[in-house]
């Protein structure tokens, strides 16, 4: 089926480099097109072999340009080698298999392009990468459509058991630049355990009924840049997890994020700490959560600084179990008992949070920030500065019986499931277990003309748990409707 064999691609490219001039070496950046491999972008034939043929002769040449001419190229898993550029040019998309078979045998390796141990790597071109995440959906919902589960193979449990759509593990100097990643089945691009990434420029686009459709998840790596990015996606737009190891030294800059779910979120499930973040300049369009830090698991978080962020939380979902939720929530819990009592696993709980700032922000919410430590992972040293905090209502004022006035889901800490979930009702800002925090230039405002019943205190905290606080200039009233 391969229409020119790799050796005969190889010393083509070798032999056009040197016709130019005899005595000048060979470039080692060298094109290999996978049409050349056979591929067929017909979107229906299957290329998994030819793509694969296609990389691993760029790889051995030494590194170089793997290219993806204009068609729609249907593939099963494709693995990334270390050298290699994956040029998916502008009218060409790498399509991912629907069926089980076309991913690996273990799930954790279920990607569309997975890149595993590879330095020097580059994804661009202005093409897509396409999950083809509609052709999972078992039934639709306009709550979280029912998607399609691999898990007959007991390869994993319950509904998240589907292809995520690009990842890279153990990596270093990754970028993902000028590319398009849409429709993941499941999550959309992961670095995991890599060392310095930039990801540029990108357009990743899911779908807001499919869950678990994360934008961008991190986890346990170092050195990140993720800027001028436009991230649509379902599940959380941004999502850092130190599961087997810190996440440190990471920007995030000049960002638009619209979300179902958090904008950005520090993951419960964070045993090492995160240290060193900058997001700045994001623009927040719709959301459930904006900024969310919930420490749930032992990992610290220190020296984080948002700054000019712009939060609309303008999501109106009357389907989903979020009820009005916050434009800021920290949460820390204290050490929970471990998970299983049989085994030898830990129990969350007790990360701290310390030298957080917010500068420069501003937002539109129903419910408001939440700042919640505990007494073994208590939250010090914290900034609002240039803080401007808009509330209003988008749910009606007589389903306040049925979407309770703030989210109770995740309020405060669970040891077990929901069972200590408190619904108390809104302030504009609620604190707990806080030492030292300094507001300095904030406007709060309120929409007079709505029903403020359970909604109208400001500040919310008591001297027993909330020390320290400092107020240089602090402003709340009405929204003025001149
Ligand atoms: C990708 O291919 C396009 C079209 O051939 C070319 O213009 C561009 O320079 C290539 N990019 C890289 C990084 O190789
Ligand atoms: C991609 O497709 C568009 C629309 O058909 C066309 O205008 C453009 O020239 C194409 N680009 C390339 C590089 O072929
Ligand atoms: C990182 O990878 C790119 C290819 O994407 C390469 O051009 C660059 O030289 C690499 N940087 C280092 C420091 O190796
Ligand atoms: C597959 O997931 C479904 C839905 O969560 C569950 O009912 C079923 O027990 C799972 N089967 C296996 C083998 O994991
Ligand atoms: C990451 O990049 C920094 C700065 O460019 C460089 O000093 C360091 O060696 C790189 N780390 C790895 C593991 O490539
Ligand atoms: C932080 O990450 C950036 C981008 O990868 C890198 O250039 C810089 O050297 C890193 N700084 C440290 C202190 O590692
Ligand atoms: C978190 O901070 C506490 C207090 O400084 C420290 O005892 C603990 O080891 C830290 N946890 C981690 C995972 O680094
Ligand atoms: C906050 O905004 C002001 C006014 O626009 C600007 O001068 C200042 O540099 C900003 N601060 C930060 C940390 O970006
Ligand atoms: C807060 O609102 C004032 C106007 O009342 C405006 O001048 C200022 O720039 C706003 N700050 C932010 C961070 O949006
Ligand atoms: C929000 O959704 C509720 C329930 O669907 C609806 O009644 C209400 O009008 C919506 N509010 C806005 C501002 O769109
Ligand atoms: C109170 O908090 C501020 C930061 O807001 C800090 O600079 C100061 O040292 C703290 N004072 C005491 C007595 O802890
Ligand atoms: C304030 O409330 C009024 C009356 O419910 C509504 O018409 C207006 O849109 C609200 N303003 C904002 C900014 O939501």
């Amino acid at each position: 089926m391969i229409g020119m064999t790799p050796l005969l691609v190889f010393l083509f490219s070798v032999f056009s480099s040197s016709i130019q001039s005899e005595t000048v070496i060979p470039p080692r950046q060298t094109t290999f097109s996978v049409t050349d491999y056979g591929a067929i972008g017909d979107g229906k034939h299957y290329n998994t072999p030819h793509i694969q043929a296609a990389i691993d002769d760029c790889h051995a040449a030494g590194g170089g340009s793997v290219r993806f001419p204009t068609g729609n190229y249907l593939t099963g898993t494709i693995y990334l080698r270390s050298g290699v550029i994956l040029n998916i040019t502008e009218n060409a998309t790498i399509l991912g298999g629907t069926r089980l078979k076309d991913y690996p045998l273990e799930s954790r390796k279920w990607y569309v392009v997975l890149a595993e141990k590879v330095t020097n790597v580059l994804i661009t071109g202005w093409g897509r990468i396409d999950g083809q995440g509609g052709k999972f959906v078992k039934k639709m919902d306009e709550r979280k459509n029912v998607m399609v589960s691999w898990n007959s193979t007991g390869a994993c449990y319950g509904d998240k058991c589907r292809p995520r759509l690009v990842g890279f593990f153990d990596s270093r100097n990754v970028t993902v630049s000028n590319v398009i990643l849409r429709e993941p089945a499941h999550s959309n691009l992961h670095i995991v355990r890599c060392e310095n990434t930039t990801i540029d420029n990108l357009i990743l686009e899911g779908d807001f009924n499919i869950p678990n459709n994360n934008g961008v998840h991190i986890q346990d790596s170092n050195n990140i840049v993720i800027k001028d990015c436009l991230i649509d996606n379902g599940g959380h737009a941004i999502t850092l997890k130190a599961h087997t190891g810190a996440v440190h030294n990471l920007t995030v800059i000049q960002s638009e994020l619209r979300t179902r779910s958090s904008a950005i979120k520090l993951e419960s499930s964070s045993r090492f700490g995160f240290k060193g973040l900058l997001f700045d300049h994001i623009t927040i369009l719709d959301s459930h959560r904006g900024l969310t830090l919930q420490l749930h698991d032992r990992g610290n978080a220190s020296d984080i600084t948002f700054s000019n962020i712009e939060i609309n939380k303008d999501y109106n979902d009357s389907m989903s179990w979020w009820k009005r939720s916050e434009p800021i929530y920290i949460t820390t819990c204290p050490p929970a008992p471990p998970h299983d009592l049989n085994s030898k696993v830990l129990g969350g709980g007790g990360g701290s949070v310390t030298n957080l700032q917010f500068i420069n922000i501003s937002s539109h919410s129903e419910d408001g920030v939440f700042l919640s430590g505990s007494s073994e992972g208590v939250l010090s040293n914290l900034k609002f500065i240039n803080v401007n905090l808009t509330y209003y209502r988008r749910k009606p004022a007589k389903d306040l019986e049925e979407y309770g006035l703030v989210d109770c889901r995740h309020r405060g800490c669970r040891v077990d499931g929901y069972d200590d979930i408190e619904c108390q009702s809104i302030a504009g800002m609620i604190l707990e277990n806080i030492d030292g925090l300094l507001i300095e230039n904030m406007k709060m405002r309120w929409n007079k003309s709505e029903h403020l019943k359970g909604w109208n205190r400001a500040l919310d905290f008591s001297p027993s748990t909330v020390n320290n606080i400092t107020l240089l200039g602090f402003n709340s009233g009405f929204i003025s409707h001149a």
